[in-house]
Formats: C-alpha cells, structure tokens, sequence
C-alpha cells in the first residue's frame, strides 16, 4: 500500500554493514558488505577491523540499496539504525551515519535492538506479528528465549546462554576441526554426511536439577570441550576422525537443546508460534527439527530465509516500520549507541 511508512534501516553490530528498505512489511532492497573475509584468518570478529570496513562501505551500500528500491532519501519517512547491543566501535559507525543522513535529509531517527530487529525481521516473509510469541534468537553473539507480547514495549527475556553463544560453539568447534570460519554453513553442509547419533554428545542444562534453575538457559561450553576431547582421544588413538559424524552429532546436540527449551516455553506459556532469528535459524537441521517437533504439539513456527536469518539492514528497517506503524516516537538526534543495550528497551527513548 503506497501509504504505509517507507522505512530505512541501517545495521553495524557486528561484521555486515547493512541497509534496507521496507515498505510496510514489503521487502524493498537489503543492500549487504560483508567484512567477514577480513576476520576469516582470526578465527573471529575483530572489532577494530570491522568499524573501519563499515565506514568504507557505508556510503556504496546506502547508495545501492536508494538505487535497489527506485528511490531518493527524500522520500523516505523514518530512519532507523541499530544502536546495540554489539560491538561499540562498529555501533558508532552506523549511528553517526545514520544521524548525519536523518539531519541532512530532515528525517524522523528511530535508534533500535538489534535482537528486537531479529524478531521484526520475519514480518517481512510471513506478515504482521502474531503476538504473544516465543522467540528463539541465536547468533554468534546471543541465544535467547524471549516472551513477546508487545515488539514496541520490550521483550520479556526467559533465558539465554550462560556461557558461549549457539553460532560461537560453531564458530570453535569448525575451528578445532579445521574448517574454517565462520563455522556454522561449513559444518551445517559437512554433517549431511554424517550419522547425528553417531557420538553421543552432552546436552547442557538439561538435566533434572539444571532445570530447576535454568530452565531457559542454555550453555554449549561443555559441548564445545566434549567434541574437543572425542577428537584429542581418537587422534592419541591413531584412527581417523570421522569429521562428518562428528560435525552432524555435534549440530544435532545443540538444535536438540535448543528446539526442546523453545517449544517448552510455548507449552508453559501457552503460546502457539515460534519465531526463530539469528545466523543459527539458517541452519538446516534446525529449521527441520524445530518444524517436526512442534507440529506434533500444534505450535506453528516461522523462520525467515537464510539470507534475513543473518545480520542485515532489511531487520532494523522492518523493525522501525513496525514502530512507526504503532506510533512510537522517534529517538532523539543526539541518541547514544549503547553495546549492552537491554533487551527491555526496543527503541532509545525519545
Ligand atoms: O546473526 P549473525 O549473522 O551475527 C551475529 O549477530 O552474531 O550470526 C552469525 C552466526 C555465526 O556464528 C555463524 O557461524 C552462525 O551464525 N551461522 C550458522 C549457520 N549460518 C550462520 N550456524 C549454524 N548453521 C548455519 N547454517
Ligand atoms: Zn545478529
């Protein structure tokens, strides 16, 4: 509909730089630069070198995705702009951007979560928000359970990792089998040729009297060690390690805490849809898992694609359509980028 909001997003958390535009819950243009390459020989995201590839993409990729949609910052009605949580350096970057296209282009400047972003994200493939929701959100820097009742007011947390995130326990295992990084697509690809029940790796927290205190955590650390030791002990050994049985019962530890505590929680709760976001929702045994247990218990649930799974900018713009349709003012120009922004908090206060 021409009169719903057109929305622009700007996201710089991590190692994308990326801008997106939405027309209400249409999907207009997700301009992407990676810096991933840049980071592939360190094992992981180094900040420093992340900010300095947002600023040089920045401008390319603004202007690429104006030129995707068929239009000029002129006609778009708010910007948004993630201002946490995520690394500050790389934060910096996308705020003071967004800031100098919201004041040059006298535009309304909404400063967004990221995580919320992650949940907004799946309006864009499957329409407007059925609330209450679980949310599932799993990255290479978080894994929360989160109760949604109102995407503009904050999200309840219910749980999250105690330990390493679900997309950096694949980030260190793909590392100690070699496979390079980022973990997660190359060990998602290496273990469909592999057998899942092979090893019987840990699954943390999920032990009765872990459950009693952690009911929604999660924590992959003594995963990560687990895999870390079958492997020491087969290579003391002589024998070869069968990285595909290794790589597929490792996935199949984790999607099986994570889609087990997921769908609890829409049994405690009495919810009936599952929203799934983050790099880790790209992951196929996953997204197979989470689909064949609910629909045994009537839960329906929603992934977005691969590609809007990850960071990018169409997330933040969806999110700030939402919040413009729902009438939420905008933040102030002067807004702060905050790396430990609360999940409590969808929008830096006007
Ligand atoms: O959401 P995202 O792009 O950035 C963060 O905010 O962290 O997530 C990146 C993470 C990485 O740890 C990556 O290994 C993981 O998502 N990932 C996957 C898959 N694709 C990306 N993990 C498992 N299976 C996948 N197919
Ligand atoms: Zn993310």
């Amino acid at each position: 509909m021409p009169d719903e909001p057109l929305v622009l997003g700007i996201e710089t958390s991590c190692d994308e730089t990326g801008v997106g535009i939405v027309r209400g819950h249409t999907l207009l243009a997700d301009a992407l630069a990676s810096s991933v390459d840049q980071h592939a020989r360190f094992g992981g995201v180094v900040p420093e070198v992340a900010s300095r590839a947002h600023l040089e993409a920045m401008v390319p990729t603004m202007q690429r995705a104006l030129d995707d949609a068929g239009v000029t910052l002129a006609d778009i009605d708010a910007i948004a702009v993630t201002a946490g949580p995520g690394l500050a350096g790389a934060l910096l970057v996308g705020v003071a951007a967004a800031k100098g296209y919201a004041l040059a282009a006298d535009k309304p400047i909404y400063g967004v979560n990221h995580l919320a972003a992650h949940v907004a994200v799946d309006t864009l493939e499957h329409g407007p928000l059925p609330e209450p929701a679980i949310a599932m959100l799993v990255s290479g820097g978080h894994s929360s359970l989160l109760l949604v009742n109102d995407l503009t007011a904050g999200v309840t947390p219910l749980g999250a990792t105690i330990d390493d995130a679900a997309g950096e326990a694949f980030d260190k295992v793909a590392r100690l089998l070699g496979m390079g990084f980022p973990g997660g697509p190359v060990i998602d690809r290496t273990a469909r040729d592999g057998d899942p029940a092979a090893i019987a790796f840990p699954r943390g927290l999920t032990a009765p009297k872990d459950r009693l205190k952690h009911r929604y955590d999660f924590s992959f650390s003594g995963l990560k060690t687990a895999v870390a030791r079958w492997v020491e002990a087969r290579e003391r050994s002589g024998e070869p390690v069968p990285i595909a049985d290794v790589a597929a019962s490792f996935q199949d530890a984790v999607c099986d805490v994570l889609t087990s505590k997921a769908l609890d929680a829409c049994r405690e709760y009495g919810i009936e849809t599952l929203i799934i976001g983050g790099g880790v929702a790209a992951n196929s045994r996953l997204r197979l898992l989470a689909e064949e247990r609910a629909a045994k218990l009537g839960i329906r649930v929603r992934v977005p694609r691969p590609g809007l799974c990850t960071d990018n900018g169409a997330m933040v713009a969806a999110l700030g359509s939402h919040l413009v349709a729902a009438g939420v003012a905008p933040s102030r120009l002067d807004l702060p980028a905050d790396s430990a922004m609360p999940l409590t908090s969808v929008t830096v206060a006007g």
